[in-house]
């Protein structure tokens, strides 16, 4: 097996977002037209192109659940992007200290784990394992990741089947006018699975992938672990990530595993590093490392 390193750390002072190379301000608040909040977290990439900006994430969940943003609430006013979105959709952006930012995203995240926020209903609320009736199978899970085990435990047709309506229904919420190319992906990890679908903009250039939607929706809740993704391309020949979207993922879950449902509702499995061999790294641009 390749050597990978392990994703870098997640937390740098306590911030949820993901900002090992620059430090700089990666987390807002952005409210939607129907009430709900969503957490908008910066990831950068080692490719630094392919970071998804805090603005950007928390505008795509938004818009994926449903809502319209209607405000942006930040602490620092050089986050990037901010002019960008305002032309893109005329949100009024409140600054405000650190600690109340804070705050808020602690509020806002415990409602979302909870379900209780306004858009519990959404699907896109996290699936619970007990849903996918898949409890008994963490600990098991877990042991098989600490020890690098690619041979993780198999789930059931039952399982698989529960899977892939999910990832079905969810390509109907994708946001892709543009394209009318529907993608659904999951994120699992010890929190439950995370939906994201993709969303697009007329610019084409500021929308994410149904993967890194999926991916900006778990990192909100500060996983230890990332177990696997599932994707689903609903009229995709083969359902597997773009190039993009294998350096971000690479990045967080080497060595979780990929479960694509084609089109014919047959299933692939893969390990997310087999996807991007030689992958682009560099000790150098790392600043934290574990
Ligand atoms: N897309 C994904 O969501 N995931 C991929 O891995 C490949 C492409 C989306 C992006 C865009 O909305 C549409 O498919 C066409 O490129």
């Amino acid at each position: 097996m390749p050597h990978i390193k392990q994703p870098l750390s997640r937390m740098n002072d306590n911030k949820r977002s993901y900002q090992p190379y620059s430090n700089k301000p990666g987390e807002c608040v952005v409210k939607g037209s129907k009430g709900g909040s969503y957490l908008g977290l910066r990831i950068e990439s080692i490719s630094f192109p392919l970071t998804i900006s805090a603005l950007q994430a928390g505008i795509c969940l938004c818009l994926m659940n449903g809502e319209e943003p209607q405000e942006i609430i930040i602490s620092d006013s050089n986050i990037g992007g901010i002019e960008k979105w305002k032309t893109l959709f005329d949100v009024h952006i409140q600054i405000v200290e650190k600690v109340h930012l804070k705050q808020l995203i602690e509020e806002v995240v415990s409602l979302q784990s909870l379900n209780l926020d306004l858009t519990r209903d959404s699907i896109f609320s996290p699936i619970s394992h007990d849903e996918l009736e898949l409890s008994h199978m963490v600990p098991e899970l877990e042991k098989a990741l600490q020890q690098r085990n690619q041979n993780l435990p198999i789930f059931t047709k039952k399982q698989m089947d529960k899977v892939a309506a999910k990832l079905r229904q969810l390509c109907s919420y994708a946001i892709c006018e543009e394209s009318n190319f529907p993608v659904s992906a999951m994120i699992w990890t010890e929190h439950g699975f995370f939906p994201g679908v993709n969303v697009e903009f007329r610019d084409w250039e500021n929308g994410l992938c149904a993967e890194r939607t999926a991916l900006a929706s778990a990192l909100r809740f500060s996983p230890k672990h990332i177990y696997g993704l599932f994707v689903h391309a609903e009229q995709g020949d083969l359902s597997t990530p773009c190039g993009a979207c294998r350096q971000v993922l690479n990045e967080h879950m080497p060595y979780a595993k990929l479960y694509s449902l084609h089109k014919d509702g047959s299933w692939s499995e893969y390990s997310i590093h087999e996807l991007l061999p030689h992958a682009f790294s560099s000790n150098v641009l790392s600043k934290t490392i574990e």
